[in-house]
Formats: C-alpha cells, structure tokens, sequence
C-alpha cells in the first residue's frame, strides 16, 4: 500500500484538483493506494474516485460515538461519506491533541464497528530512539490500542511505523533502521496473533519518504509500502512514490 498524508493542507477546491490529476494518472497501480484527506474533503473525494483504484480515508476520528462534543467527526460520519479507511494515532495527534492509547483504543473500535479500515500509525520520538528504547516504545503502542482486537479485527488494521523524528524533517530511516524495527513489528504480531496473521499485516513506513528514496525503503523485506506527507500533496511526486511499490 501507498497511503498519502495530505494533514491540513488543500483548501478543497485545490483537493479536488489535486484528486483528480491522481484520479486521472493511477489508472492500474500495482499496490493499494489510498489519500487521507481533511474530513470536509471527504464526500467529494468519495464521489469523485468512485470506480478509480484509489480509496479515501479520514485523518482522525471522534473516540465517541455520538452526541454532545462540539466539532468533533464521529466514525459513523465518516463512514457515511463513503471513505473506507481512517487514520489513527498518528503522532502529530498524540502529541497535540493528548491522545492517549486508551483514546485511540476505543477510535479504533469505532472505527472498526463503522466498517472502516484502519492505518494505525506508530513511533517513538528522538529521545526514545537515542536511549535505544524504540522497540519497548512501540511494542507498548501496540499493546495499548490493538492488542485486545480480535483476529478477525486485527486483519483490518494496517500499521504504519513513523519515526517522529523523521517526520517531515528530512531525516529519514536508513533502510536498515526502517527494516530492523518492520521486522520486530512484524515479530510481535507474531507473537500475539501467530505468524500467519503477521505474515498478513501490512506494516507501512512513513517518514520523509519521497521519490528519491522510496523504492530503497520500499526493497526491504518487511516493508510493505509507505504513508507520504509532504510528498503525497503533489501528483507527480506521488505517482513515482506508487510506482516505487
Ligand atoms: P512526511 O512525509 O511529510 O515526513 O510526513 C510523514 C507522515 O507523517 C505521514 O503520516
């Protein structure tokens, strides 16, 4: 899979633009493709790439399912826009917005009830890496939001490792570095799911991932695509991206 990132940017008048230069060149793309868009963005996107290869996805999701929490997008809502995927944990939300891995616990099981699709974002910041403590970092990520899902649930999760420190800083993984943890990753489903399970689950790398080094990132064996930021708002860029998979 190739997911893109587009976070706060595009107006939607520039998003529709920009979906339909993607909707227009991704004609036959030899992974999942997949933008996540701001929520006002999403009934137009649904709309518009219907029958194209490309799928929509929300950035967040509200971690109740209705009711009294002004401003807040619930999973249902976004559902019913047409958007099958949804973004969660990403790092720019814990960190920001305070999510807490029993927050993002009970999005994802909104998520998952509203038969959407999740990209589980995970990664440790600068400080957990220099302490060498990265992989207890996201082993406890895991455990903390995923790990009391089902089988059957967990196989609708697709996990994203981003390094924070990568993001957008142009600072990427090595391509060692991204496979080293894909691999703990990919052990530790393992672990709680057994391997077949593990062997299944789409592990994504994002972070400063662009067209000049995806396809070294994209080579490695447990890398099994990316999620794209900066790079993911611009058409060409992102079409080398897919093509890198
Ligand atoms: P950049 O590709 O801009 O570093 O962002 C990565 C990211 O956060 C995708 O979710």
């Amino acid at each position: 899979m190739v997911a893109g990132n587009w976070k706060m940017n595009k107006n939607l008048q520039e998003g529709v633009a920009l979906a339909t230069e993607l909707k227009n060149n991704v004609t036959n793309p030899q992974c999942a493709v997949v933008i996540a868009t701001p929520f006002i963005h999403l009934t137009e996107m649904a709309r518009l790439l219907k029958g194209s290869p490309i799928a929509v996805a929300a950035e967040n999701c509200a971690d109740h399912a209705s009711g009294a929490y002004t401003g807040e997008v619930s999973a249902e809502m976004v559902a019913s826009t047409g958007a099958t995927y949804c973004i969660i944990g990403h790092s720019e939300r814990r960190l920001y917005y305070h999510e807490t891995p029993d927050i993002l616990r009970e999005k994802v099981r909104l998520a998952l009830d509203n038969g959407l699709r999740v990209i589980f974002c995970i990664g440790e910041v600068r400080e957990e890496r220099e302490a060498n403590c990265q992989n207890e970092v996201v082993r406890s990520q895991m455990e903390g939001s995923l790990f009391d899902l089902s089988e059957e649930n967990f196989r609708k999760i697709t996990l994203a490792y981003e390094p924070v420190w990568a993001i957008g800083t142009g600072l990427t993984a090595t391509p060692d570095q991204a496979e080293q943890m894909h691999a703990f990753i990919r052990s530790t489903v393992a672990e709680r799911y057994g391997q077949a399970v593990a062997d299944d689950t789409t592990i994504l790398y994002g972070g400063s991932c662009n067209a000049k080094n995806a396809a070294e990132l994209f080579s490695n064996p447990d890398v099994d695509g990316g999620l794209i930021g900066g790079a993911s708002l611009k058409a060409p860029d992102f079409m080398t991206i897919i093509n890198a998979r």
